[in-house]
Order: C-alpha cells, then structure tokens, then sequence
C-alpha cells in the first residue's frame, strides 16, 4: 500500500537571518539533509533527536511553512513541497500541526469554544448550531468537560490546554497531526495521559502521526516506527522494537544511556567520553555528523568519510561506518538498555 505521506531525500537551509524563509542554498548550509521517511495510514513515526537536530524543520516544511531547498515531500502521492502558497485548503485541512506549547495556538483572550469553532468556520460549512454541537463533541474526545468551552486557556492546566489544542487540530478532521514536541513541557504523568488519548483517538480515526519528541523513552510504546535524528540526518531508522534493541547507533546508544529512568529534569546527553574531541559545533559536512561526541569513534575514517547507510533489516538501517554485527558485539552488554524506555510506560500510566 502506498504510504499517506513520503519524504524523499529533504534537505532543508534558513536563509541568514532567523524567521526569514529559506532558499536554495549550497548542501552543507542545509540544516537538514538528504532525510526521507514514509507514514503510512493509521501509522505513528517518531522523530526523536536532540533540541537543534532539524525535528521542527522538518515539521515545518512538511507543514508547507517552509519550502525544502531539495528533496521531494508527498502526501498520497501528490507533490506538496514546492509551492507552498499553492497548498489547498483541503490540503491545509488534511495535515495539521500541533506545537509544544499550546499557548502559541490558544489565544489567551478568546474562549475555548471561540478557539475550537475558528478551524470549524474555516473547513466546513456548518450552521451556528451544529459547529456548537461539534465544538461540545471535540472536547468530549479528548476527554475533557463540554462545559470547559465556556473557559479561558489560562483557566486550564498545561495537560488540558494541550488536549484543546488537539481538539482544534481533530476539528479539521485530518489524517495526519504532525505532533511537535507536545508532550515534552508536561509531567510524566500527563504525558502518559495525552499519549493514551493519542493512541485511542488514532485506533478510532485511523489519524496518522509523526510525532516528534526528544526524548526516546516516550515514543518507544507508542510508535510504530522511529527515526534518530542528529544534526540534520536520519542516523537510525527502524522498528521500534529495531531502534530499542542491539546493533543501537552509537547516538542512539547514547541517547538511551542518558535516560535509564524517566526524569524530566536530567540532562538529555550523558558527559560521553570523547577524548578530548570537542563538540562538533564548527562541523564542516565532512565526515560522520556524530564524529565530535562519538564514543565509538574510529578514527580518522569518522572525521574524513561519510559513513555508509547500512542496512541491518529491510526496516532497520545505520549511518555509520561500524558494520551492524560488529557494533552489535560491542553492545553485547547492553541488551537492558531499551528496556528502561518500556519502564517509563509502566511507571507514567
Ligand atoms: N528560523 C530559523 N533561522 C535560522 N536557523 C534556524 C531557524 N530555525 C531553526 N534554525 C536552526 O536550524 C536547526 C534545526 O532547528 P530545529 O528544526 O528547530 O531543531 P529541533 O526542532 O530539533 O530542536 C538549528 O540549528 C536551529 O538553530
Ligand atoms: S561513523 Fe564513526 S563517528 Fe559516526 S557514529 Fe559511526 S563510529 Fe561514531
Ligand atoms: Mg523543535
């Protein structure tokens, strides 16, 4: 079956100065390259990668916030990529956008039920009647009170506000929500909560997601599929059980290290040891991305060569220049390490 979405080799520049769009640009000003993947229906991709790794980028583009400076984005199988003041509004409709923090979509002096019917207004035509009906039904389904669309955002708890800005993104009535962080700022309990109603609102829509998260622990149950990525480059794709289990990618590798337990409050990257190689924050394109921090670091192979993408399975893949069995020895005692992200499920529900 097709997929409902396919990236094909992305690459994504800004242009100098913040907030202004890209264009086309030489590759190694691209902030995130050659990166493909593909959702399918009722599917849920994650995109996991450090704060600056290109997630939002990618979010954005896909989005049609931003126009890739290569590459090719096709949502059932049409070009979107291109032209992005082209999309339809039945495109718009189709993928939506969730953010991190849902005080950049909640307006703070409008009410929920005034929030929620702006999407309705714009989508459908509906009388006044039904879209109050409607609005009643969108904040059953992420289980909060219809009478809360009486409320203000500020009247709501952080978990709540993001359930509303999920309601507003289900009112568009989409295929796929691009989830952007949106649990990363909420406790681990909430978290577990949204993450439950993601889940439950995807068994009953057959809503696709690629969720985007920093933190590994969090996508291990509820994605199908992961993508690690680092500065810009998809370093580990796979299964999610794939990504959760021996050869990991070194940045994987640590990546896991870093969060045996589920704390909000620890540092996402362990101090890895790096002999004496500093952070690759002057990285030229050259060689593997991860060759700064690495701690299975090679040699100059790893500062000069790109590494090869290996394939492990037809689903699971590595960039690096480590052969998969060799780097699966080398982890041998590292079998337990997925295996933290499984006890985040268990402690946060
Ligand atoms: N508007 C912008 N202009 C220039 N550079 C940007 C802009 N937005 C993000 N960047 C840069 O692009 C890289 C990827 O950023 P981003 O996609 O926000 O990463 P993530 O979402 O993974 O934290 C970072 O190096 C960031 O500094
Ligand atoms: S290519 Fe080298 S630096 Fe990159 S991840 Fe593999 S071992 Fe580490
Ligand atoms: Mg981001």
């Amino acid at each position: 079956m097709k997929p409902l979405l396919e990236v094909r080799d992305l690459d994504i520049a800004y242009s100098g100065s913040r907030g202004r769009m890209p264009f086309r640009r030489e590759r190694a000003d691209a902030v995130v390259r050659g990166v493909s993947f593909t959702v399918g229906a009722n599917e849920t991709v994650a995109l996991v990668g450090e704060s600056g790794s290109g997630k939002t980028t990618i979010a954005r583009a896909i989005a049609g916030l931003l126009v890739p400076s290569r590459g090719q984005i096709l949502f059932q199988d049409r070009d979107i990529g291109a032209r992005v003041e082209q999309r339809s509004k039945e495109l718009h409709r189709e993928i939506q956008l969730v953010f991190q923090n849902p005080d950049s979509s909640l307006n703070p002096r409008r009410r929920i039920r005034s929030i929620l019917d702006r999407p309705l207004r714009f989508f459908f035509r509906l009388s006044r009647r039904a879209r109050r009906e409607r609005i009643g039904e969108l904040l059953q389904d992420v289980h909060l009170d219809p009478r809360y669309m009486h409320r203000f955002p500020r009247q709501l708890s952080g978990g709540e506000r993001q359930r509303v800005a999920i309601a507003g993104a289900l009112a568009a009535e989409p295929k796929l929500i691009l989830c952007d962080e949106i649990v990363s700022a909420l406790d681990v309990s909430v978290q577990a909560n949204i993450l439950d109603l993601l889940r439950e609102l995807q068994a009953k829509r057959g809503i696709s997601y690629l969720f985007i998260a920093h933190d590994l622990a969090v996508v291990r149950w509820l994605a199908q599929r992961v993508l690690v990525l680092y500065r810009g480059h998809v370093m580990e794709e796979g299964t999610s059980d794939e990504v959760f289990s021996r050869p990991f990618h070194p940045y994987t590798e640590m990546l896991l290290k870093s969060v045996p337990e589920p704390d909000v409050s620890r540092p996402l990257l362990a101090v890895a040891e790096t002999d004496g190689r500093t952070d690759g924050v002057g990285w030229t394109g050259k060689g593997c991305p991860f060759s700064s921090l690495c701690p299975r670091h090679l040699g100059s192979i790893c500062d000069e060569e790109t590494p090869p993408r290996r394939r492990v399975s037809p689903t699971h893949a590595l960039l690096c220049h480590i052969p998969p069995a060799e780097l699966a020895a080398a982890q041998a005692s590292l079998d337990s390490l997925g295996d933290g992200a499984a006890s985040h499920r268990a402690s946060g529900s």
